[in-house]
């Protein structure tokens, strides 16, 4: 499990850098999941430019970096202070950027603020409800008054404890949403390769270029050993595509297993088809591998491999076999 600490504050001598590395520091004692801070200020995202993130897919570059953060975590502690009884804004713009990447994960609060944070919190878990965020019950909460001496954060020892079940409740929540996620992650992998397939059947190679990281790095059956860059391995989709008329490609016995942010698929493909004297190319199966990212704007190949078996006397590509 990898669980992000969400710094919600920005501001010029902000005290919620404190907070974050007491959440961090007492989280890393921890040996059930990964902790580290995301830090607002890393990703100065623009107020909202873009159309909602609904479909996973964005146009935006700092977007795409941010949407990639929040989809390698199993889940969040959201460290937010109270501006006017409510969350800060740059911490609902990040909120509002991304949507599928907070999904079907659970989430903790730390607050603070002369109420100790409450009311901002209570709004948090609105806005999480939205982004189907999974919001635990147990709370930190954390007066200025009490927990901080003339700004600097002092704690008293009953945070920690309110502190280490909260990280108790994320993380098992986290762990016990997993098998939903890779689920949903799965279809979606699923469903860009039958984009692929589709994209080959219509000779489409445009259609193909979204599919594939730009710096794709394919080990396909033809030489050179590595085709590197989406351009590259478009090359090669074009050489099919000029040498039949008519394509078809099947893919069975597809498996996919999916972790935060990282999916592999492998299965058997074939590419088919008529050539352009109308003669038909029955092809041969062959083995292949597919890596997938989640880059922010969705599931993309970052690395796939086709291979024959070969025959280890003759040294001879075995291409006559079925699955
Ligand atoms: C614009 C603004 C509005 C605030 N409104 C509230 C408030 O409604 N309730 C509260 O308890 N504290 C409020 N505070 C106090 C903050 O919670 C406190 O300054 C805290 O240190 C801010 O977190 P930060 O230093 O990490 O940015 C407000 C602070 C700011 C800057």
């Amino acid at each position: 499990m990898k669980i992000a600490i969400v710094l919600g504050s920005t501001r010029p001598g902000r005290v919620g850098d404190q907070v974050a590395r007491w959440v961090h520091e007492r989280a890393a004692r921890r040996g059930d999941a990964e902790f580290a801070v995301l830090d607002l200020r890393d990703h100065p995202l623009p107020h909202l430019e873009q159309p909602p993130g609904f479909s996973g897919r964005y146009l935006d570059e700092r977007t795409r970096a941010f949407a990639a953060v929040v989809a390698s975590c199993d889940g969040f502690v959201f460290v937010t202070p109270e501006y006017n009884h409510s969350v800060p804004g740059v911490l609902k713009n990040a909120l509002d950027h991304v949507y599928v990447e907070w999904n079907t994960k659970a989430a903790g609060f730390v607050s603070y603020g002369g109420a100790g944070g409450a009311r901002s919190v209570e709004q948090l878990r609105l806005v999480c409800g939205a982004l189907q965020l999974a919001d635990v019950a147990p709370q930190v909460t954390l007066p200025l008054t009490t927990e901080f001496e003339d700004g600097v954060f002092a704690p008293g020892a009953h945070q920690f404890a309110a502190l280490d079940t909260l990280l108790d409740h994320v993380v098992a929540w986290s762990t016990a949403l997993a098998p939903l996620r890779a689920g949903e992650a799965e279809a979606a992998v699923r469903s860009r390769l039958d984009e692929v397939v589709e994209a080959l059947r219509a000779k489409d190679p445009e259609a193909l270029r979204g599919v594939y990281a730009p710096d794709v790095v394919s080990f396909d059956v033809e030489p050179p050993l590595q085709h590197v860059g989406v351009d590259a391995k478009l090359e090669n989709w074009a050489k099919v595509f000029t040498l039949f008329e008519k394509v078809d490609y099947e893919l069975r016995d597809l498996t996919v297993t999916v972790s935060a942010g990282l999916a592999v698929g492998h299965g058997f493909g074939r590419v088919s088809g008529t050539l352009p004297t109308g003669a038909a190319v029955a092809g041969m199966w062959v083995r292949v591998t597919f890596v997938f990212r989640h880059l922010g704007d969705g599931w993309v190949i970052v690395h796939d491999q086709a291979s024959v078996p070969f025959d280890l006397a003759s040294g001879r590509g075995v291409t006559d076999l079925e699955p």
